[in-house]
C-alpha cells in the first residue's frame, strides 16, 4: 500500500483529502503543527474512516523535526497543504506568511530530496491569476500581479518548485490551483472551522444562517455581472479532495517534471445566487445587507476545467445546492465549531 505524507492534513482541505486517500486504498501519515486546526479533527477522522492515522505534531519549517517523519515512515508521495491562508492577516503579518509558507515548502523539498521521495502535490490557488478577469482562467493564462502577501507566497512557491524540478530531473511535481473550496463531509463531522469571525463567504453565511452572526454584508452589488455581485467558482471540498487522489495517480503514471491543473467546476456563482442556494438548504431567509466593494476583489473568477478533465480525469460531481446543504449540516451539528484542544 503506497503511503502519502499529508502536511497540513489536520486542516480543512487536508482532512477531507485524508478520507479520499484512505477510500482509494492509500495509507496516510499526517504532519501538522495545529497552527490553524484542532486535535478533535483526528478523533473525527477516526470515526469516519474506522481507523487511526499516524499523526505528527510538527512544524514543517523545522527540518530536524520533520525529518523524523521521513525517517520513521516509507513515504511514497507528499501532498503539501501546510500553510497559512488568511488574505487579510497576510497583509498585517507578511513576514510570518513568507517564512511559514515558503519555509515549509523548501523544507519539504529538501527532505524529499534527502529521502528520495519523488512525488509532490502542492496546494496553489487561483489567486495567482491576479486581478485579471479574462475568464475562464486556463492553466496557460498569465499569472498576474498578486494583491496580497498570501497570493505572492503561492506564486513564489510555484516558481521554487519549478526550479527544484529542473535541478532534480527525477522529481514529479503537480501544482493544483484551487478555486473556492466550500462545503463539508457528508457525515457533518468535519468541515471548515475558522477561528473568530470568518472572512470568507460560506463560513460567514453559515454562521448567519445558524444565528451566531446577525447579518451578512454583501461586498458590492454594482459589479459588471448579471446581478451586480461577484462571481466565483465554488467547488465542493470533497470534489477537491478527490482531485488530489487523481493528482497522485497522475504522477504515478507519468514521466518526471512539473504539471499544473486548475481545480474548479468551471461555473461562476454570484453572491446573490449563493445566498439563495443557502436559503434553500437551511429553509429560512439569510439576513443580509448590501455594502461597499471589498478592496482587492475582482468581479469574476472561474476556471477552465478542460485540462483537468482531459489529462487528470477530474470532473467535479457536486453542485452549489450540494455545497450549501453539506455546509448547513456541518453548521447545525457543530454550531460553535470544534472544541479547543
Ligand atoms: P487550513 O488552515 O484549514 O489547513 C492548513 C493546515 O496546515 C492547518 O491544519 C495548519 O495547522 C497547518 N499548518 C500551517 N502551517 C504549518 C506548518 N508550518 N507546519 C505544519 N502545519 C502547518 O487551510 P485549508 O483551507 O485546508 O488550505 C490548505 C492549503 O490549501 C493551504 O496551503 C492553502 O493556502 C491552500 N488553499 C486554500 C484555499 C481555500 O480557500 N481554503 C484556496 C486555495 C488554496
Ligand atoms: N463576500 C461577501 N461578504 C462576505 C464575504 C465575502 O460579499 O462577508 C463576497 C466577496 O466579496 C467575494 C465572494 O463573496 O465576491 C467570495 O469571497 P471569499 O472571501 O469567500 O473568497 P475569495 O474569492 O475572495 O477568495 C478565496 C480565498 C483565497 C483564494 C481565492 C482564489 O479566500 O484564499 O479564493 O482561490 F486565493
Amino acid at each position: 500500500m503506497a503511503t502519502v505524507l499529508v502536511t497540513g492534513g489536520n486542516g480543512y482541505i487536508g482532512s477531507h483529502t485524508v478520507i479520499s486517500l484512505f477510500e482509494s486504498g492509500y495509507d496516510v501519515v499526517i504532519a501538522d503543527n495545529l497552527a490553524n486546526s484542532k486535535m478533535e479533527v483526528q478523533k473525527r477522522l477516526k470515526t469516519i474512516c474506522g481507523r487511526d492515522f499516524k499523526f505528527y505534531k510538527v512544524d514543517c519549517c523545522d527540518e530536524k523535526a520533520l525529518s523524523v517523519v521521513f525517517e520513521e515512515n516509507r513515504i511514497d508521495s507528499v501532498i503539501h497543504f501546510a500553510g497559512l491562508k488568511a488574505v487579510g492577516e497576510s497583509v498585517r503579518i507578511p513576514l510570518d506568511y513568507y517564512s511559514n509558507n515558503i519555509g515549509s515548502a523548501i523544507t519539504v523539498c529538501k527532505l524529499m530530496k534527502k529521502y528520495g521521495v519523488k512525488n509532490l502535490v502542492f496546494s496553489s490557488s487561483a489567486t495567482v491569476y491576479g486581478m485579471s478577469e479574462d475568464v475562464p482562467f486556463t492553466e496557460e493564462s498569465p499569472v498576474g500581479i498578486c494583491t496580497n502577501p498570501y497570493g505572492w507566497t503561492k506564486w513564489m512557491i510555484e516558481q521554487i518548485l519549478r526550479d527544484f524540478a529542473v535541478s532534480e530531473p527525477s522529481m514529479k511535481i503537480c501544482l493544483l490551483r484551487y478555486f473556492n473550496p466550500v462545503g463539508a463531509h457528508e457525515s457533518g463531522l468535519i468541515g471548515e472551522d475558522p477561528r473568530g469571525i470568518p472572512n470568507n463567504l460560506f463560513p460567514y453565511i453559515s454562521k448567519v444562517a445558524g444565528g451566531t452572526l446577525e447579518k451578512l454584508t454583501v461586498f458590492g452589488d454594482d459589479y459588471d455581472t448579471p446581478d451586480g455581485t461577484c462571481l466565483r467558482d465554488y467547488i465542493h471540498v470533497v470534489d477537491l479532495a478527490e482531485g488530489h487522489v487523481k493528482a497522485i495517480q497522475y504522477l504515478d503514471s507519468h514521466d518526471a517534471g512539473v504539471c499544473l491543473f486548475n481545480l474548479g467546476t468551471g461555473k461562476g456563482t454570484s453572491v446573490k445566487e449563493a445566498i439563495a442556494a443557502f436559503e434553500k438548504a437551511c429553509g429560512h431567509p439569510i439576513n443580509h445587507v448590501f455594502g461597499d466593494r471589498r478592496p482587492g476583489d475582482i468581479a469574476v473568477c472561474y476556471a477552465s476545467t478542460e485540462k483537468a478533465e482531459k489529462d487528470l480525469g477530474f470532473k467535479a460531481r457536486y453542485n452549489i445546492d450540494d455545497m450549501c446543504s453539506s455546509c448547513w449540516k456541518w453548521q447545525t451539528m457543530n454550531p460553535e465549531g470544534l472544541a479547543d484542544d
